[in-house]
C-alpha cells in the first residue's frame, strides 16, 4: 500500500491530472471511486480481486506509464507514481499525510481509479480526502454483521460529500450459504437508514470477494435468486458523464493566465459547469466586466463548443481584467459573490478549530483569509443529531458561519464540488487543517457597505502633523509593558503628539468586559483591540495598545489590517522568572496553586514574536530608557 501526502483539493487537481494523462493515452471513460468499510469487511481481498482480475490490462498501462516517468525523468529510471496521483509540489507541501492509497486498473469498458481509505480512527480526514473527488463509493458489510456503526458512519459521510453513486457490497456471502433472507434483511434495514439521511438510491449486491461471486460475472450460480449486474459490471455502466453539470450556466475558475507574447491573452482552467461556444457573452466575477468568448483552444486544437470537465485555454474580444482566482461565467446568470458562509466543516488537524483566528482559504483557485466563528453545532456522526460544541476536534464534522476577508466566487456544494468545496490551511504551519462544504451565503455583504467619507484617513493624519501607528506592545503578564506605554505616551506628549493608549486591564473593564482567558476569549480580545486601533489610526492618532497578545496568528491579523509600516510590534522579552519573581498583582502565585486557570506562561501558551520591530526588556534597562530606546526608533514622527 502506498501512502501519499494529500488534502481535500489536492486531490480535484490530483485527479484532474490524471484525467488530462488518461485521455491521452486511452479514449474510455474514468470512474473514480472509493471502497468504505474496514479489513475484517473483507475490503483488501475485494480490491486484490479487482485488481487482479483486470491484471493484464495493468501491466499495459504500467508500460506507459513507465515511458511517461521516462519521459518527465522525476525518478530515473524507476516508475514515478506520483506522476498519477501527486500532482503539483507547491499542493503537497501544504498537504497533511493521509492514508489514502490510490489504485489504478482498467477493464475493457472503463479506466478505473479507486482510494482505498483504512478504516480505522482517522477515517473521517482520510475519507474526506478519498471520497471529495470520488463518483461511486462501495461500501462493504460483511453479511454475517449486517449494517453497523460504521456502515452508517461511512455511508453518512460520502453522501454529505455529495457522491451521488452508492453501492452496498454484502460480502462474505459464502460464509452465509448465499442465504437469500440475509441478503434481503441487510438491504432491507439499510434502506429504512438511506431514507434517514437523504441518500436517493443506491445498489445492493450480494458478493464474495473472496470466491469471487457476483464480481465479474452475475448472477454466480451460487445466488440464482439475485438477478441484478456483477460489481465490475456495474461500475463499468454507472453513468458519470457529468450530464447535470453541463446542463447548469457556464463557469470557468481561471487557473492562470497563458501570454506567451504581447498578442496572445488566454484564459486556462477546467470549466465545472455548462457549455461554451466562441461569440457567447460572458462575465469576469467577481469584478463583473463583461466580454465576448473569441477562441476556445485546448491541446487537439480550437473548439466549436467546450463543456464541463473539459480543460481549456479561452481568449476574449476585449482586453478585460481577469487573472488567476477569477471566474469567467456566462454574463447573464453569473456566479454569485459574497464574504459570509454557513458551511459544514470537517476538522482534520490535531490542534482543534480556532474560532475567531484566520485561516487560508482555498477555494478553487481562490485564496483568501477566512474567520470561522463557533460552531452552531457539531454532528454526531453516529446518531446523527446534533450536540452543542465551542470548537471542532481531530475528525469532528459541524456547521459553522464563516467571513472572508475579500469577496469570493462561489456555488453551494451541492450544485459544484469545485466552487462550494474548500480547504482551510493554517497560516504558520501550512498544514491542510479543515476541509469544508458550503451550503449558502449570509448574504450580509450585499447590504452593507462601506461608506467613503469626504475627510479621510490622511487628511486626519495631515491635521494633526503626524504619521499615524500602532505602537503594538506584546510580553507576559508583569513583563512591563503598560509602564513603559504609558511612558512613551507621556514623552509623546511632551513633543506634542495626538496619542492614545489601549491597555489590557483597562479594556477588560468596558468593551470587553464579556471576554475571560480562554484561547477564544483572548482571539476575540485581540480582534477587538486591532479594529479600535485601526479606527484610532485611521482618525490620525499614534496608539499604543499593552496587551499580552499571546498569539502570533492575531499580532499578525492585527498588522494585516493597517497599511504597510504602521503596525510596530514591540516585544517587552522580561523573561517568565523574571516577571514571576516581581508578581506585581500576586497572579503567577495564585496561577501556581491552582487558584487560577488559563494564566499565560503557566497553563496558557505565549507565543513569542519572531521578528518584532522593537525589542525592549526591564531586566537590562529602566521602564524610562526602554521608552527612549523606543522612540529614537520611530522617529520621525511625520
Ligand atoms: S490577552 O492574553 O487577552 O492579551 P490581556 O492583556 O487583555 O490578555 O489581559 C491580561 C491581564 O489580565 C494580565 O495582565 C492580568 O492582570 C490579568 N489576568 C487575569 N487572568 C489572567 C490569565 N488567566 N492570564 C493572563 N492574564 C490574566
Amino acid at each position: 500500500m502506498t501512502t501519499q501526502d494529500s488534502s481535500f483539493q489536492t486531490d480535484a487537481l490530483i485527479a484532474d491530472d490524471i484525467d488530462a494523462y488518461l485521455d491521452q493515452h486511452q479514449h474510455k471513460s474514468l470512474l473514480r471511486f472509493i471502497t468504505c468499510g474496514s479489513v475484517d469487511d473483507g475490503k483488501s481481498t475485494l480490491i486484490g480481486r479487482l485488481l487482479y482480475d483486470s491484471k493484464m490490462i495493468f501491466e499495459d498501462q504500467l508500460a506507459v506509464l513507465e515511458s511517461d516517468s521516462a519521459k518527465h525523468g522525476t525518478q530515473g529510471d524507476q516508475i514515478d507514481f506520483a506522476l498519477l496521483v501527486d500532482g503539483l509540489a507547491a499542493e503537497r507541501e501544504q498537504g497533511i499525510t493521509i492514508d489514502v492509497a490510490y489504485r489504478f486498473f482498467t477493464t475493457e469498458k472503463r479506466k478505473f481509479i479507486v482510494a482505498d481509505t483504512p478504516g480505522h480512527e482517522q477515517y473521517t480526514r482520510n475519507m474526506v480526502t478519498g471520497a471529495s473527488t470520488a463518483d461511486l463509493a462501495v461500501i462493504l458489510v460483511d453479511a454475517r454483521k449486517g449494517i453497523l456503526q460504521q456502515t452508517r458512519r461511512h455511508s453518512y459521510l460520502v453522501h454529505l460529500l455529495g457522491i451521488k453513486h452508492l453501492v452496498l457490497a454484502v460480502n462474505k456471502m459464502d460464509l452465509v450459504d448465499y442465504d437469500q433472507a440475509t441478503f434481503d434483511a441487510i438491504v432491507a434495514e439499510y434502506t429504512e437508514f438511506a431514507q434517514e439521511v437523504g441518500i436517493e438510491n443506491f445498489t445492493a449486491i450480494p458478493i464474495s470477494g473472496f470466491k469471487g461471486d457476483n464480481i465479474t460475472a452475475a448472477p454466480s450460480a451460487t445466488t440464482p435468486w439475485y438477478d441484478g449486474p456483477a460489481l465490475i459490471a456495474h461500475l463499468e455502466s454507472v453513468e458519470v458523464a457529468n450530464t447535470a453539470a453541463q446542463e447548469r450556466a457556464f463557469r470557468m475558475p481561471v487557473q492562470w493566465v497563458n501570454r506567451p507574447n504581447l498578442d496572445f491573452r488566454g484564459f486556462a482552467g477546467q470549466i465545472t459547469s455548462g457549455t461554451i461556444k466562441p461569440g457567447d457573452a460572458v462575465r469576469v466575477v467577481p469584478a463583473g466586466k463583461t466580454s465576448t468568448v473569441k477562441t476556445i483552444t485546448t491541446f487537439d486544437g480550437d473548439l466549436d463548443e467546450a463543456v464541463a470537465g473539459q480543460s481549456v485555454t479561452m481568449t476574449l474580444t476585449d482586453e478585460v481584467d481577469c487573472s488567476r482566482g477569477d471566474v469567467i461565467t456566462v454574463a447573464d446568470d453569473p456566479a454569485e459573490v459574497s464574504d459570509q458562509f454557513c458551511s459544514t466543516i470537517v476538522w482534520m488537524d490535531e490542534t482543534a478549530m480556532k474560532p475567531g483566528r484566520g485561516y487560508w482559504l482555498k477555494i478553487g483557485s481562490q485564496m483568501v483569509t477566512a474567520t470561522v466563528q463557533a460552531p452552531k453545532y457539531e454532528i454526531d456522526v453516529n446518531s446523527l443529531d446534533h450536540l452543542a460544541a465551542k470548537t471542532l476536534g481531530l475528525n469532528a464534522i459541524g456547521v459553522a458561519e464563516f467571513a472572508t476577508d475579500k469577496p469570493i466566487v462561489f456555488e453551494p456544494y451541492s450544485n459544484s464540488r469545485q466552487l462550494g468545496g474548500f480547504i482551510l490551511i493554517d497560516k504558520f504551519t501550512n498544514a491542510t487543517v479543515g476541509a469544508g462544504m458550503i451550503e449558502f451565503s449570509l448574504r450580509r455583504a450585499q447590504n452593507v457597505h462601506w461608506q467613503a467619507t469626504t475627510v479621510t484617513r490622511d487628511d486626519h493624519a495631515v491635521l494633526k502633523n503626524q504619521k499615524p501607528r500602532v505602537l503594538w506592545f506584546t510580553g507576559l503578564s508583569g513583563s512591563g509593558k503598560s509602564t513603559i506605554a504609558n511612558e512613551v505616551e507621556k514623552q509623546l506628549a511632551l513633543m506634542n503628539r495626538h496619542t492614545f493608549l489601549l491597555d489590557g486591564d483597562n479594556v477588560r473593564h468596558g468593551l470587553n468586559k464579556d471576554l475571560g482567558f480562554t484561547e477564544a476569549d483572548r482571539i476575540e480580545n485581540i480582534r477587538r483591540i486591532g479594529e479600535v486601533a485601526r479606527l484610532m489610526a485611521d482618525a490620525g492618532l499614534v496608539v499604543l495598545t499593552a496587551f499580552i497578545s499571546p498569539f502570533r496568528a492575531e499580532r499578525r491579523m492585527v498588522r494585516e489590517m493597517l497599511p504597510e509600516g504602521e503596525f510596530i510590534e514591540i516585544f517587552v522579552d522580561t523573561p517568565l522568572d523574571v516577571a514571576e519573581a516581581r508578581d506585581v498583582k500576586g497572579l503567577y502565585k495564585k496561577a501556581r496553586a491552582g487558584e487560577l486557570a488559563n494564566f499565560t506562561g503557566i497553563d496558557s501558551p505565549y507565543e513569542a514574536p519572531e521578528t518584532p520591530e522593537i525589542r525592549v526588556n526591564t531586566v537590562d534597562m529602566t521602564p524610562v530608557e526602554a521608552a527612549e530606546y523606543i522612540i529614537s526608533q520611530i522617529l520621525p514622527l511625520k
